[in-house]
This record gives C-alpha cells, structure tokens and sequence, in this order.
C-alpha cells in the first residue's frame, strides 16, 4: 500500500523528483478518504502491484525523465487513470527523474467519459487537500489526462492525439460479447503502438474470454511476451463466480522483437 500511495502522491505532485517517503499521518489521511469515497478500490491496489510483475516478466524496463505516451483505449468510467499514470509515472532507476505521461483514455460511451472525468478530478482532489504540503506548483514534468470519446474502430479523430503509443491498455476487454468489433479494436491497438518497442497491455474478467483474445490478437500479429493469472484478483461485486477484476493480465508487442 505505501509504494502505491507514495507513487500517487508523486504523480499529483507533478514533479520530476520522486518524493522522499510519505509521512505516515498524510499517508493514513489518504488511505481514509480515498477508501471512503471509494476512489481507491481494493482491485487497483492488485492491479498496481500485477502490473509490476508481468511488465517485469515481459522485459518491460520503465524509462527515468523520459515521455510516456498512453492510451486507455475502451476505459470506461476509468477507475484506473491515476493508478496506471502514476505506474508510469515512476523511474526506472532508484536515482532516476520520473517520466511525464500523456495519458488518453478513449470510449465510445460520452457517458462513460464523463464518470471518468470526474472520477479522476475527485482523486486530484483528495491530494490536493491532504497532501498540498508534498505538492508543489511546479508543474513543468508533471503528466497530462486527457479523456475522449471515439470508437476505436472508426476513429472520428476530432482530436489531436499521438499516431503511435508507448504503451495501449485495455482493461477488462470484452471480445466475448462483440467478436469482429473487438477484433477490430485489438488491430487498431496494434497499428497504434510504437514499432518494436511499444507494448500493448490487456487485462480481462474471465479465463476462456482471456483466451479467445490471446487468439484473436496472435491472428492479427500480435506477440504474447507474458500473460499471468492474478493472485489477488478481487471478485466482481455481483454473483459472478467465474469472474474477477484484472484476472489475467497480458503483454504483447505488435511484433516480435528481434534480438
Ligand atoms: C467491459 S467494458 C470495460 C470498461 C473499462 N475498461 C473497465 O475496466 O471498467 C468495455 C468497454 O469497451 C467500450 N467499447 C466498446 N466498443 C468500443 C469501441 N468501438 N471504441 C471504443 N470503446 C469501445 C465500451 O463502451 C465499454 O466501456
């Protein structure tokens, strides 16, 4: 839970330094609000922590003071946003500077766009108010959110975003209940990577929904580098038994690399 406060903290703090550790009286403040407004799920905490070991065991190395394009492609209301910026946010290297995320998050739902709007407003909000002595008004490195509604599938593009990401993420894809819409959302995740190094992170519900995406991704090209179960995936709220939050986490790259 610290590293994951304290890499929040740093994120909102906007700064090219990662901060020296968090006092434990903001530390605790943060922990109360944010779990009493349901901002921070139990779920993001697992995600965070997952995130670390199958980009580590893809051979995903965090760059230090450098720019992190990403895409949140079919984000929903995004719970995410904050966790998966402050993710990247991070250095590479204990001495390193942190790196600046342009953060996108695309969904077809205008709706969906604005609960992820507010949601990540709310959350700068809480840090805001109970860490402001560890944020500075410097905002030079910080990161930049942006939300948008588009179908990934016939991009509108009415807005400036990058051709080619570092890292695309989709979180609880549903290839399950749309097999040739997803199958054109997974390929235009793969066109839009950086070549070689770009990577293309997906998480899913469900074992056999995982697998038809793996498929479905390997038949357009895509490279699996790693796909790992969650240990401490938490299951869906609703009477689900066979589904969890960011059950199966996979890398991918647009092809394979060559060494
Ligand atoms: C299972 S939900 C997951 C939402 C979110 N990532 C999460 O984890 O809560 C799938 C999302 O895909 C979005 N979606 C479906 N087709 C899309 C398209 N063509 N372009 C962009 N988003 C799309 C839906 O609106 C929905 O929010």
């Amino acid at each position: 839970m610290s590293s994951f406060l304290q890499g929040l903290t740093s994120h909102f703090a906007g700064t090219g330094a990662p901060l020296d550790a968090l006092p434990d009286e903001i530390a605790e403040a943060l922990k109360q609000e944010l779990v009493a407004s349901k901002l921070l799920r139990p779920e993001l905490l697992a995600l965070w922590n997952h995130l670390g070991t199958t980009l580590g065991a893809a051979g995903y190395v965090r760059p230090s003071g450098e720019a992190v394009s990403l895409l949140n492609l079919a984000c929903g209301p995004c719970f995410e946003a904050a966790v998966l910026a402050a993710w990247f946010g991070q250095p590479g290297s204990l001495t390193g500077a942190r790196n600046r995320v342009r953060f996108f998050g695309m969904d077809l739902r205008g709706q969906e766009i604005e609960k992820a709007e507010r949601r990540y407003a709310a959350t700068e909000a809480v840090f805001q108010k109970l860490a402001a002595p560890l944020l500075t008004e410097t905002d030079t490195r910080g990161s930049s959110i942006e939300f948008f509604a588009d179908d990934a599938t016939r991009l509108v593009g009415y807005r400036e975003i990058p051709q080619e990401f570092d890292i695309i993420f989709i979180r609880h894809q549903n290839v399950w209940n749309d097999r040739p819409a997803w199958r054109k959302i997974f390929a235009f995740a793969l066109a839009s990577l950086k070549p070689e190094t770009g990577r293309l992170v997906i998480t899913s519900y469900f074992d056999r929904e995982h697998l038809i995406a793996l498929d479905t991704i390997r038949s357009l090209g895509g490279h699996i580098l790693t796909t790992a179960p969650n240990p401490n995936s938490i299951p869906l709220p609703q009477d689900h038994p066979d589904k969890s939050c960011d059950r199966h986490i996979a890398v991918i790259t647009q092809k394979l690399a060559l060494s």
